[in-house]
């Protein structure tokens, strides 16, 4: 979709509205905001005071609100043109106009214009196609459940334009699963999709160097590196997934610590929220950090989406297990993690002859060596208060008080309440509120601990 599409289209919801066509101001707001303008420099460009322009700009995100039955502001103006500039061009070339009753169409000369001025832009356009790079994603060949989920990200992506999602959970629970059938959905959304792992490129110049050689087809210059991938993040609207964010961290200390070498990862997920641009940046992790968080998710484009486990028994389904009816109670066990319950299953095919009912009888919450490797790697990245707390939890198969944990281990106000934010930033803590506020693992981490960390 060019600028004159986009004036175009827009002028015909305007006078579908108002019965007045655009005029210059309104024209110069449009496009500056198309091309990724702050309200201040379209204010330059024609001359008026910025909140005049922020005044005009405001009056016409209503409008088109109104007209498309859509909350449309500055921030996501771009990409919800250019949604409906491609349903409307693949699918069914309408989209609906609130109020009237009745379907809007885009003009016929907006889409179907053969005109040479038209054919140009449309070569333009087709040269500039959109670019997508999932070669390190995973290939999803099952997916079962998580609707909600995968609800809330569509929701915050065609809507919000949010500049930073964190999705966040315990190692096997589904993060990267989840993301991929995300992108898979929603491909047409973005002029560009990138998907890094820091396990596997983990410098951030080698990431913004790949990401510009990629989308430009010219290395990137040396100086400014960032500064030059920005402008790219707002010429275009670039969704960046970046898997194994916890890579980042350091072991044996706080959750969210940057290693020294990866302190530049710090500054880059900050200017992602600071810096006006159209583009999006998906971090998946098991650990939480300070940019991940957010104080009022109406007001910055922050958002975070913690993953528990599935509740529901399609899961099992390919998994070639019998009695469905006890389904249910080993979901429950394993506490709906996926990779967990695929280890128990083939324990179970082998084992129990596929036998789900017999397994339960064992009556004890058995730990793989897959399952305790898993663990192990998360306990390893324990800070040493840390490491304390979930071994003295350990002990008890009730949830334990502040206080008690304080006399047991002798530990400062400062560092429980510290060690215990920092697990629950990690996914393996449990707050609960009753009489006294207290705290638990889940039973699988309790198990491992119990077993596997009493020295
Ligand atoms: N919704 C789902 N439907 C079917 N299988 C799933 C689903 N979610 C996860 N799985 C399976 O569980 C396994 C673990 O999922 P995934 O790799 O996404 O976890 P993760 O949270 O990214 O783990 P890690 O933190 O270790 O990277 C995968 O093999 C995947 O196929
Ligand atoms: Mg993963």
């Amino acid at each position: 979709m060019n600028v004159k599409e986009v004036l175009q289209f827009a002028d015909e919801l305007v006078f579908a509205q108002t019965g007045k066509h655009l005029d210059d101001i309104q024209e110069t707001v449009i496009k500056g905001v198309w091309q990724g303008e702050t309200y201040d420099k379209i204010a330059e460009q024609c001359n008026r005071s910025e909140s005049h322009v922020r005044d005009i700009g405001y009056k016409l995100w209503q409008v088109f609100s109104e007209q498309l039955d859509e909350d449309i502001n500055k921030r996501n103006f771009r990409s919800t043109f250019k949604r409906l500039h491609i349903q409307s061009s693949q699918n069914q070339k309408i989209c609906h106009v609130n109020g009237s009753n009745h379907n809007f169409h885009f003009s016929p000369q907006i889409l179907y214009n053969t005109n040479q001025d038209n054919q140009e832009n449309i070569t333009k356009s087709q040269s500039k196609s959109p670019y997508h790079d999932l070669t390190l994603a995973p290939k999803i060949t099952h997916f079962y459940d998580r609707t909600l989920e995968l609800q809330t990200l569509s929701h915050w992506l065609t809507t919000q334009n949010p500049r930073l999602i964190s999705v966040l959970g315990l190692s096997g629970i589904g993060k990267t699963t989840l993301v991929k059938q995300f992108v898979d959905l929603n491909l047409p959304q973005f002029d560009v999709i990138i998907w890094k792992s820091i396990k596997l490129s983990n410098s951030l110049d080698t990431i913004i160097t790949e990401i510009f050689t990629l989308i430009n087809h010219e290395p990137v210059q040396t100086d400014n590196k960032l500064t030059q991938l920005f402008n790219l993040l707002r010429q275009q609207k670039c969704l960046i997934i970046l898997d194994d964010v916890q890579e980042l961290f350091t072991s044996g200390q706080f959750a969210g610590q940057y290693k020294t070498e990866y302190k530049d990862y710090k500054t880059f997920f900050t200017k992602m929220t600071e810096i006006e641009h159209q583009s999006s940046l998906i971090l998946i992790g098991q650990e939480q950090c300070q940019e991940m968080l957010c104080l009022d998710e109406e007001l910055y484009p922050v958002k975070c989406l913690e993953l528990e486990g599935v509740d529901n028994t399609e899961i099992l389904k390919n998994l070639k297990l019998k009695d469905e009816e006890s389904w249910p109670t080993l979901i429950n066990l394993y506490e709906g993690n996926p990779v967990y319950l695929k280890d128990i299953a083939s324990l179970i095919r082998n084992i129990f002859m596929g036998k789900v009912s017999e397994f339960l009888k064992e009556d004890c919450l058995l730990l793989t060596e897959d399952i305790k490797f898993r663990l192990n790697e998360l306990f390893d990245r324990l800070s040493l208060i840390e490491q304390q707390i979930v071994v003295e939890l350990s002990k008890f198969n009730q949830p334990v008080s502040r206080e008690d944990l304080r006399q047991a281990l002798s530990l400062s106000s400062t560092d429980l309440i510290n060690g215990l934010q920092s697990l629950s930033k990690r996914y393996l803590l449990k707050t609960i509120e009753g009489e006294k506020i207290s705290f638990n693992l889940s039973p699988v981490f309790t198990e491992y601990v119990r077993t596997c960390c009493q020295d």
